[in-house]
Parts: C-alpha cells; sequence; structure tokens
C-alpha cells in the first residue's frame, strides 16, 4: 500500500483531506488529535503499520505491516448520529460486512464490535468521540481489517479465534481497493443511520441469531440466553430460558455461543 495507490482508490469518493502512515502508533489517537485541530467530516487517516493498535479497553490489536487495514475516519455528527451514538459501531460493521459480501463471504457481525466470518475474527471497530462541553464534536470511526493471513496474530495472542480475507477466500484481495469499498458502503449507509431500514440491516448481519449466547461481564458470565435482536438505541435483546427478555447495553462485555 502506499499514498498514490490510497489516492487512486478513493478518488471517486467525497471524502476529507486524507493522512496516509507507513508506520503510526494507532490511527485512533491520530485523528483523536486532528479532530481536536479542527479536521473536516469524513477526514481519513490510514496506516500500513501500528505500533500501538488498540481494541476496546486499551486491549491491543495488533496491525503487522504490509497485511492488513488499519484505518479511523472522522466523522462530523450528524442529527441522527447525535440521537443514536451507538449506531456508529454497526454503521461500521455493517459497511464492512456488506463489502465482505460482494466478494462471496458470509460476513456476520458480533455485537457489538467485531465482525466475523465462518465464526473467526476478521475485522475489529472502535468508536471514540470528541466532546466540546457536552456536545459531540466528532466520532472517530477506527477499522482494523486482517486482509492477508499474514496480518493474522498467532492463536496465542487473541481471546476469539482469528482469521482473514485471504485465507477465507483462498486468494489475496488488494487493500486500497477493499477500503473504497468499505468507505463506499459506509457512506451509504450513513444517510440511512437513522431509519429502520439500517436496524434491519443491522439486526439481519449477526452473528448468532437465535442461538443461546452469553454474556460475560467482569469476566463472570451474567446472563445467557437466545440472542434475539436489536433494541433501536443498539442494545442486544436476550431472552433468558424463563422467558424474560433482557436488554444488553453497549460496555465492557463479551459475547461468546453457547457450545
Ligand atoms: P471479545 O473478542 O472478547 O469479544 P472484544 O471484541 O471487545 O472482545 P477487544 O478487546 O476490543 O475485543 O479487541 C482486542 C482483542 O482482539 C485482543 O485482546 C485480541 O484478543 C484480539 N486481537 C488483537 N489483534 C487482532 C487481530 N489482528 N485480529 C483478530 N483479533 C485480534
Ligand atoms: C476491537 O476488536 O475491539 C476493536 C479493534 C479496533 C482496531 C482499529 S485498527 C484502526 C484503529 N486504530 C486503533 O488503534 N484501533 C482501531
Amino acid at each position: 500500500m502506499n499514498q498514490f495507490g490510497l489516492q487512486k482508490a478513493l478518488s471517486s469518493l467525497p471524502l476529507g483531506d486524507v493522512r496516509y502512515f507507513e508506520s503510526i502508533g494507532s490511527t485512533n489517537d491520530e485523528a483523536l488529535a486532528w479532530a481536536t485541530e479542527g479536521a473536516q467530516d469524513l477526514s481519513l487517516v490510514v496506516a500500513d503499520e501500528q505500533t500501538a493498535g488498540r481494541g476496546r479497553s486499551g486491549r491491543k490489536w495488533l496491525t503487522p505491516p504490509g497485511s492488513a487495514l488499519a484505518f479511523s475516519l472522522i466523522l462530523r455528527p450528524t442529527n441522527a448520529e447525535r440521537t443514536h451514538p451507538a449506531r456508529t459501531t454497526g454503521l461500521g460493521a455493517l459497511a464492512l460486512s456488506d463489502s465482505l459480501r460482494t466478494h462471496g463471504l458470509a460476513a456476520q457481525i458480533k455485537w457489538p464490535n467485531d465482525v466475523l466470518i465462518g465464526g473467526k475474527k476478521v475485522a475489529g471497530i472502535l468508536v471514540e468521540s470528541v466532546w466540546a462541553g457536552d456536545a459531540l464534536d466528532a466520532s472517530i470511526l477506527g477499522m482494523g481489517v486482517n486482509v492477508l493471513a499474514a496480518s493474522v496474530p498467532p492463536a496465542d495472542q487473541v481471546l476469539f479465534p482469528a482469521t482473514s480475507i485471504e485465507t477465507e477466500l483462498g486468494t489475496p484481495i488488494e487493500r486500497p481497493e477493499l477500503l473504497g469499498d468499505i468507505l463506499a458502503a459506509l457512506i451509504g449507509w450513513r444517510s440511512k443511520l437513522g431509519t429502520d431500514e439500517f436496524m434491519r440491516a443491522w439486526e439481519d448481519a449477526l452473528a448468532f441469531r437465535g442461538q443461546q449466547v452469553t454474556v460475560t461481564k467482569d469476566q463472570s458470565p451474567s446472563l445467557t440466553g437466545e440472542l434475539l435482536g436489536l433494541e433501536p438505541d443498539g442494545s442486544l435483546r436476550i431472552r433468558d430460558k424463563e422467558g424474560q427478555v433482557h436488554q444488553v447495553q453497549f460496555g465492557e462485555i463479551h459475547l461468546r455461543p453457547v457450545v
């Protein structure tokens, strides 16, 4: 990947400015700083390698050079994004799962922030916010995608089985073109973020829907039941064995299928 190939693949998209780095700590950190300095809507930070990539709660996201997609998109919030802040994570996940489906890959969203192929994690999303007092000033939508097989961390370094697009497809794909596809899908879905159509598409792409799952909080299982779907605020609906329906909010939880 290089600046030239990237610009070519993104030229038809209505983006703000684009910053490309051969190597960076975290694209989210760069985007957070840039948003604070006034970056315009849809400005983009892309890196070939991250040396301090982050997942939720400061966990590590590994982005070795030459093999993965790591980017952060700056969103100046629309009214719908202000009203439904949790949907921004769904926006990223839906855009990626749609793009993967055009390659014939049956991608699913492991709520709240991962994308799976064949039950293995191929991507993670980290949305962070910049506040101006009480008002949301910018959302940073960070996404890491394992594109080539070399991007998949060793099994002892992940909490959930991981895979790559190359592994699942049996052939490599070009990272700049994939990024262009993801961003085009994201811009398309963004205009529908406040709609029922958006919620239906997000729900339809959920992994483990209709199956038994366990939600773990603070390292202990807190709820087991059937994954029913999503609430309008993006929280998860789960029915326990007594038939009671619970809503699980975005937060520090882990979702696992019951095996
Ligand atoms: P969980 O996977 O338990 O549901 P999560 O999705 O919230 O939790 P995070 O902590 O946000 O996971 O993501 C970081 C985790 O992802 C790391 O702890 C590691 O297990 C895993 N990981 C790190 N880099 C990669 C990668 N390139 N591909 C797949 N998984 C990775
Ligand atoms: C997760 O699985 O919890 C989220 C991982 C998010 C990783 C991406 S890679 C681009 C951006 N920069 C980061 O430091 N994190 C996100």
